[in-house]
């Protein structure tokens, strides 16, 4: 049955704005993204949000509800009561373009500082057969849709505009040890990822793993194979040892 409910809309830009106040009707099976939709056609003609495929697959429509972050197209009506009142304002660590849009360029800036897939050079087509477990864990991790939601949720850059030129972020630390890990891959990324990339400041506190709207293990199958990694690559005697006397 439809019912009204009572919205909180953030409005404004990046010099400031606030939340607007909405009654607008839900119709049974509608998502926050619907009424959002609603209130454009109805209320708010000129209210800017962003989406793509209302299906959970483009990541655009990261926003946050309640003050959680969320997908606008897969958080739906019936996780809230009737009488709930439901806010809706951008994502938080990222500058405002207007309403409840965000400039996420910051992810693109970090996605560009990871050197890409490195083969040997000498492989040719159909020299190697990937295991199925090799398969499997490059899998998971290319679920990533780019909602940034991660990103966003992270307490390193949340609240630290200072930390931004030193963290890539959960989902580009999870891009370095996707590389990192695969079997085919040649290239280093150890020191770009502890002293560039800012992987210690990562904590683990698995924020970033909870609002993965993929359910990507970020935390327990990216970052903290990836500490481990650089671990036994800075920490372990034999190796620095190796790399003093061997200048590596
Ligand atoms: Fe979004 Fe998950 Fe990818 Fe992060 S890892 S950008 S939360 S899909
Ligand atoms: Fe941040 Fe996730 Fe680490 S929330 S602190 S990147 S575990
Ligand atoms: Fe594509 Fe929501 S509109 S993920």
């Amino acid at each position: 049955m439809g019912y009204d409910a009572k919205f909180r809309v953030w409005r404004g830009d990046l010099d400031g704005g606030e939340l607007h106040d909405f009654t607008v009707p839900v119709n049974e099976g509608e998502v926050v993204l619907d009424i959002i939709h609603r209130l454009q056609a109805t209320q708010a003609p000129d209210l800017a949000v962003r989406w793509n495929c209302k299906a959970g697959k483009c990541g655009s429509c990261s926003a946050e509800v309640n003050g959680r972050p969320r997908l606008l197209c897969m958080t739906r009506m019936s996780t809230f009561t009737e009488a709930e009142v439901i806010t809706v304002t951008p994502m938080r660590t990222f500058p405002v373009i207007r309403d409840l849009v965000t400039d996420v360029s910051f992810n693109y800036q970090k996605a560009r500082e990871i050197p890409s897939f490195t083969p040997p050079a000498d492989l040719k087509p159909g020299d190697y057969r990937m295991k199925q477990v090799d398969v499997e864990r490059s899998q998971e991790f290319r679920k990533c849709i780019e909602c940034f939601l991660c990103q966003n949720t992270c307490h390193v850059v949340r609240d630290h505009e200072e930390n931004k030129t030193a963290f890539a972020g959960p989902r580009f630390l999870m891009r370095i040890a996707e590389l990192e890990m695969h079997p085919l891959d040649v290239a280093d990324r150890r020191d770009l990822a502890q002293d560039e990339q800012g992987l210690g400041l990562c904590n683990i506190t698995k924020c970033c793993t909870e609002v993965c709207p993929e359910h990507i293990k970020i935390t327990d199958n990216a970052l903290i194979p990836m500490k481990e990694r650089v671990a036994d690559h800075k920490y372990d005697p034999l190796v620095w040892l190796g790399n003093k006397l061997f200048r590596r």
